[in-house]
């Protein structure tokens, strides 16, 4: 049965598990220098309406190294440029190809795509959510520290769409996670209400920091809101993830941020290439786990 993969709720806590156990096992493969081919003969399209450097080289590659190939598509290579209606172009295009991974703005486009699919359709990102980057983080955090499940998770920043994935991990893994964030930048009300066991909010972020096991930052200005720019920067000033705010936290808790870094924004110098910064292992794992998610929706 086709499968879409918009948000992490389109797996359950099972499904989720055995992806992460299958990303750590092909990372292992791909190290060991095996070469495996679970999707000869396939094809990807990538279509993306906004910026990207890991999500876009970890899907490319990965599909190469397992035996696939892909295609990049920019509004400017596409018709849907020229008003061409997403319905008619995920018709045709999922006449051709075997999986469609997209990153555009409203959320309300990957929805629309995929009803209109006749394969797979990944959200590489949206403003709500951002999935894949949760595959990733939750595969860093086992590799380094093992089972989530009971931790504290302090993400200190913005209620973006990095945080509404995050949100999602938490109750599918059962972790707690504070959200340290200034009034009026919450997450969203509505999917904060469904999440509200796992969930809490507060406005300090060394209350948030305290006993965590993870910290977790993001941009505090997303793709799209380059006009709050200025704004953003004086709400947040308070936000950034110091040294200080590491050393409320466990002493084991590791710093985790999905890059791009703005160093002296939301993370000091010291805190994102510091010994308890993981990012450069939390990029990495965007192929393999994409590798175990493309695996999982195509050869199932
Ligand atoms: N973290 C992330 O998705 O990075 P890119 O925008 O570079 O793909
Ligand atoms: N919240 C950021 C994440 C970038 C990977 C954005 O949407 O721009």
């Amino acid at each position: 049965m086709k499968r879409h993969f918009l948000s992490l709720m389109d797996l359950s806590t099972d499904e989720f598990r055995q992806l992460l156990a299958r990303a750590a096992e092909l990372k292992t493969v791909h190290k060991s220098g095996k070469v495996i081919k679970p999707l000869d003969g396939k094809t990807l399209a990538m279509v993306f309406d906004k910026s990207s450097t890991r999500t876009r080289v970890s899907f490319e590659a990965g599909m190469a190294q397992l035996g696939g190939s892909s295609m990049f598509l920019s509004p400017r290579d596409l018709q849907i440029g020229r008003g061409e209606p997403i319905e008619d172009t995920a018709r045709v295009m999922s006449r051709m190809v075997d999986v469609i991974v997209m990153r555009t703005g409203e959320h309300s486009n990957v929805e629309t795509f995929a009803a209109n699919s006749e394969v797979p359709v990944i959200n590489a990102l949206t403003d709500m959510y951002h999935p894949c980057q949760l595959l990733a983080d939750m595969q860093t955090y086992i590799e380094h520290r093992g089972d989530i499940r009971g931790k504290t998770v302090a993400w200190i920043g913005d209620g973006n769409n990095v945080c509404h994935s995050w949100m999602n991990a938490a109750r599918l893994l059962d972790f707690k996670l504070v959200i340290a964030v200034p009034e009026g930048y919450e997450p969203d009300a509505q999917l904060l209400a469904i999440c509200k066991d796992r969930v809490s909010l507060t406005t300090d972020p060394v209350a948030a920091a305290t006993g965590a096991d993870v910290v977790v930052t993001d941009t505090w200005a997303s793709m799209g809101q380059e006009d709050e720019k200025a704004a953003r920067m004086k709400a947040f000033a308070p936000y950034i993830v110091t040294r200080a705010t590491m050393a409320a936290a466990k002493p084991e808790a590791i710093f985790m941020h999905c890059l791009p870094a703005y160093r002296g924004s939301e993370v000091e110098t010291e805190v994102i290439d510091g010994p308890q910064s993981v990012v450069w292992d939390e990029a990495e794992n965007r192929l393999h786990a994409q590798k175990a998610l493309l695996e999982f929706l195509l050869t199932r």
